[in-house]
């Protein structure tokens, strides 16, 4: 079992999450606030990442010194809204693998059904952070953990910048053993679906569109 929700209190994250809700807040800020929000959540989930010695020189001297061990770690952005979270993690780990989660939802049945599924190989021995920036319902979340499991995925963490409490407990009910990380866990989901106070539709503000 893991300790299942971190909660990023920063005082930069803060800021900037609080820049990100703001309703006058223009497309290319939001999008410039999301990649530095990302990194700042990167940094989080990745604390516990192993590491292993490497000799090596300094001008002065030898020494050992930790460079990052195993499989390069994957990134699975889960589309559309977990492109913009992907670009700031991709500068902060560029040697990333990157894979793709594509999840609509039927109009009749209001489950999540995958129309893109495209994930780097050997994720059994990769650290996997999945990430959407809003955790709202948690259903096409649990949906894509439930993907990445199926090819093969054992140590799985969801990055988010947002959560609400419904999504936090499907994915804790669904999903156990996933570790989630975000900037502010929201009072709750409106009847549409949204997260109160929010940001909106994370997608439309950070692309621009409605
Ligand atoms: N997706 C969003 O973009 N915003 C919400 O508030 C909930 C889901």
């Amino acid at each position: 079992m893991v300790d299942h929700l971190t909660i990023v209190k920063h005082p930069l994250v803060q800021h900037k999450l609080t820049l990100m809700r703001k309703v006058s807040t223009p497309t290319a800020l939001f999008r410039q606030l999301l990649r530095e929000i990302s990194q700042l959540l990167a940094y989080e989930i990745t604390r516990n990442l192993e590491t292993k010695n490497l000799k090596i020189e300094t001008p002065l001297v030898e020494m050992d010194s930790p460079e990052l061990a195993g499989r390069k770690l994957a990134l699975i952005s889960i589309l559309r809204a977990g492109n913009g979270l992907l670009d700031g993690m991709l500068e902060l780990i560029p040697s990333a693998r990157v894979g793709f989660v594509g999840l609509y939802r039927d109009e009749k049945t209001l489950q999540p059904v995958q129309y893109y599924f495209k994930v780097p190989d050997l994720l059994e021995e990769r650290m996997v952070i999945a990430v959407d920036p809003m955790l709202a319902t948690g259903n096409s979340s649990v949906a894509a953990i439930n993907l990445l499991k199926e090819a093969g995925a054992k140590n799985i963490s969801f990055l988010c910048l947002l959560a609400a409490p419904e999504g936090v407990e499907n994915m804790r009910k669904a999903h156990p053993d996933v570790k989630i990380v975000t900037a502010a866990l929201d009072s709750h989901l409106n009847e549409n679906g949204y997260i109160v106070p929010g940001l909106g539709d994370a997608g439309d503000r950070m692309f621009g569109t409605k």
